[in-house]
């Protein structure tokens, strides 16, 4: 099939031209911009923003003050309406206080790059799904992701996030998993922090997401997850405790679900004991769109501000006070949290400032980014990388590889400039819930880096034709995905479309097949052996291909690792099939009245009896054998560690070398983990460090790894706190963690 230029992708000048215009039609550069130049006392910007909050504060009517307790509903929906104007037709907006020179909260989803942009005319860049970044381990990466994300947001003239989702990934079939940054509390909450500390540098409001235990999307509006505390907090609750206490969001969500009884949006448990008071969050609450489920409740429990409307937290919220039962000073604690957390992310002192966002440098940092995260997960006879001089005929087959690369959805999606590639031309608008694909192209991208080899491209769709392209072929390059998305679930972790048959047919035709897995959840591989190397790629974002190709063909070593364990199969994971809602439990029948909607749809029960024994430590307790382990992760060099010394402190050092003993550089994920004394009740080991080397050929390096205490601990449900429990730790240290091949024992108490 040939290629029309718009199903191929656009370059990067047709790319501008295309943005430059579309933000004039949109009559982007004609609109006035939202809040006057802001005076009063509290602009004194050597006042900490809490002193600066309570200035404003004294100023505020009651209606000034409840109208920043909630949105005016989904601008991206609705009509232009006073209360709306000012936004940039995002999916949130709390309308400001102009007389105190207090801007709106102007919110879009930005979990891999801002949402809808397509929609209003404008350029976004994707960079490769969350859990792509989370496969690099890279604190750095992590950082630069954010601060695209903001500096993006900011060009389109919003002012708060709705990206950082750090729920862990405790069932490998969440269709959000590729929003998620793996099933580590502890890789996952670090990086979040350093994604949130990215995007506010660009004086944006970060927000962390789906607080908490929003661990599947089947029946997340009804699903009462049951947990003890102890599970809770040291495994979903610690990533947010992480992603808070280091990352300093100035805004937190909470989730659609039910934990222990409460809704997680006045759930006194999770947002006043834990998030307020243990972690002392100073920012604001937000609820997830329609997670809002009451007034005096839901105030009384620490939401801060109801989204995306006002059915609970306007009229209502002022009644309540105005009837004494909701203090004021309750009022007053929400509203100068969210003041302080305005003054505390920068968007009254650096207003609002639409500009172009620069396409050339996004795509540069969404293919590094992609290349960080690219895991090798086989290379038998050291089949990649390809050799482009020694190759004539190449097959690329399967995954609309000629024309693009496929992308997560939901509210996470991200518009491809030119609508979706796949689709003809005038029918690319993304839609909810689409496979949307990016005009990324790993045809183009193999043929750029073999150009005197014949590239010959087969959809895949028929697995005896595809093997007839293999055959003889110098080498078949099997693209497989999975797309997934908000909203649902995947059936299994089976790859779909009968694409286990086309890589099984196809690396039987051809010894020199290569698979390149484009999934966010992991996957079965029922064909594991037959073929001669396996890439996991990611939902890859917007340059994914040439990222892709530059690790195809060795430009760029291979040094991502597994944010998640491969199973042999779904009967291994804690539960062998997700908890369906019953019909009752999914939707109203008929259209609900408030008091329905106050009470919610009835809850159906999940119970997580596994407990803190989430990815690894699961397999690892149940002796289950897996596919690829979580940390795992292959390279074209190799790397031997050695020297390891364990030190106890205020926290223990841990030090030891690697040796690059490869011809080739690279850089190895070098990861920490800690066996607990028997007393402890632990699975038989937890992550508590890790640290990306970058290496030369033939270095070596000392590197040392400090472990934060909290991560040898435990929590004591009596003393309602954490505790080191005396005794013997194990200190491990290895490229996997089924590869530890350091191992120290230190006396801690
Ligand atoms: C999602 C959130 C998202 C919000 C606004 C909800 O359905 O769960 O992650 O930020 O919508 O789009």
């Amino acid at each position: 099939m040939k290629d029309s230029p718009r199903r191929a992708g656009m370059k990067i000048p047709a790319l501008i031209i295309f943005c430059l215009v579309s933000m004039a039609n949109a009559g982007y550069a004609q609109r006035p911009h939202p809040a006057p130049a802001p005076t009063g006392p509290w602009m004194n910007t050597s006042l900490s923003p809490d002193e600066r909050a309570a200035l404003v504060l004294k100023e505020m009517t009651l209606d000034e003050k409840i109208a920043l307790l909630h949105g005016v509903g989904m601008p991206t929906d609705e009509p232009v309406t006073p209360e709306n104007a000012a936004s940039n037709r995002g999916v949130g907006y709390v309308v400001g206080i102009p007389r105190l020179g207090i801007p709106g909260i102007d919110m879009s989803d930005a979990a891999y790059g801002v949402r809808s942009s397509g929609v209003n005319g404008r350029y976004s860049t994707a960079l490769p799904a969350n859990v792509a970044a989370a496969a690099s381990w890279d604190t750095d990466a992590a950082y630069e992701y954010g601060a695209l994300i903001g500096r993006e947001l900011r060009a389109q003239g919003f002012n708060m996030t709705l990206g950082g989702g750090v729920n862990i990934t405790r069932d490998p079939r969440n269709g959000r998993t590729f929003e998620y940054l793996g099933e580590d509390p502890v890789l996952a909450g670090t990086l979040v922090a350093r994604l949130i500390e990215g995007t506010q540098s660009a004086h944006v409001i970060g927000d962390i997401k789906h607080y908490a235990l929003n661990d599947q999307e089947s029946g997340r509006n009804s699903v009462n997850v049951n947990i003890s505390k102890r599970a809770a907090r040291e495994s979903d609750l610690l990533a947010f405790e992480i992603g808070v206490t280091q990352g300093h969001p100035a805004a937190v969500m909470c989730s659609y679900n039910r934990v222990n009884g409460d809704f997680a949006c006045e759930n006194s448990y999770l947002l006043n004991e834990v998030l307020k008071k243990d972690w002392q969050f100073p920012g604001f609450v937000l609820s997830d769109w329609g997670g809002t489920h009451s007034t005096e409740k839901a105030s009384a429990a620490g939401l801060d501000n109801e989204e995306p409307g006002h059915f609970f937290y306007g009229d209502r919220y002022k009644a309540a006070v105005q009837a004494g039962t909701i203090p004021v000073a309750e009022l007053d604690d929400h509203v100068r949290r969210i003041l302080r957390s305005m003054f505390a992310a920068g968007v009254i002192d650096y207003p609002r400032q639409r500009s172009v966002v620069d396409p050339f440098a996004g795509m540069e940092t969404a293919r590094r980014i992609e290349e960080g995260g690219i895991v090798l997960l086989k290379n038998e006879r050291a089949a990649l990388p390809l050799n482009a001089a020694k190759l004539r005929t190449i097959a690329v087959i399967g995954s609309h590889s000629d024309m693009g690369m496929i992308s997560g959805g939901g509210s996470a999606q991200v518009d491809p400039v030119g609508g979706n590639a796949i689709m003809p031309p005038g029918k690319g608008a993304t839609r909810w819930q689409e496979e949307i694909w990016f005009p990324t192209s790993p045809l183009k991208a193999i043929q750029a880096r073999a150009p005197k080899a014949q590239v010959k491209y087969d959809p895949g769709t028929d697995p005896a034709a595809a093997a007839t392209a293999a055959k003889g072929a110098d080498v078949a390059i099997v693209f497989a995905y999975e797309w997934e998305s908000e909203g649902m679930d995947l059936p299994n972790l089976s790859l779909p479309y009968h694409q286990d048959d086309v890589i099984a047919v196809v690396a039987k035709a051809n010894p020199h097949t290569i698979v390149v897995l484009e999934t966010a959840n992991p996957v079965t591989m029922p064909w594991v052996n037959a073929p001669a190397a396996i890439l996991e790629a990611w939902f890859a974002g917007s340059d994914g291909a040439n990222a892709v190709g530059n690790v195809l063909f060795g430009s760029v070593n291979p040094s991502g690792k597994l944010p998640n364990t491969f199973p042999k199969s779904e009967a291994d994971l804690p539960h062998a099939t997700i908890t369906m809602p019953p019909p009752e439990s999914q939707h109203f029948s008929g259209p609900a009245s408030p008091e329905q909607w106050a009470r919610g749809l009835p809850p159906f029960q999940v119970t997580y009896d596994e407990g803190v024994k989430v990815g690894y430590k699961w397999y690892d307790a149940e002796k289950k054998p897996v596919l690829f382990p979580f940390g795992f992760g292959l390279s074209y060099t190799s790397y031997k560690y050695a020297g390891l010394q364990v030190t106890p402190g205020k926290t223990v050092k841990v030090t030891f070398t690697i040796a690059n003993t490869g011809a080739r550089a690279g850089a190895e994920i070098a990861e920490v983990y800690a066996s607990l004394p028997a007393a402890a009740q632990e699975p038989p080991k937890r992550l508590v460090g890790f640290s990306k080397v970058k290496l030369d050929a033939r270095e070596k390096k000392t590197v040392t790894v400090e472990i934060d205490p909290k991560y040898l601990s435990i929590f004591d449900e009596a003393k309602d706190g954490w505790m080191l429990v005396p005794g013997d730790y194990t200190i491990m240290v290895g490229g996997s963690s089924q590869d530890l091949p350091l191992k120290a024992t230190v006396s801690l108490k």
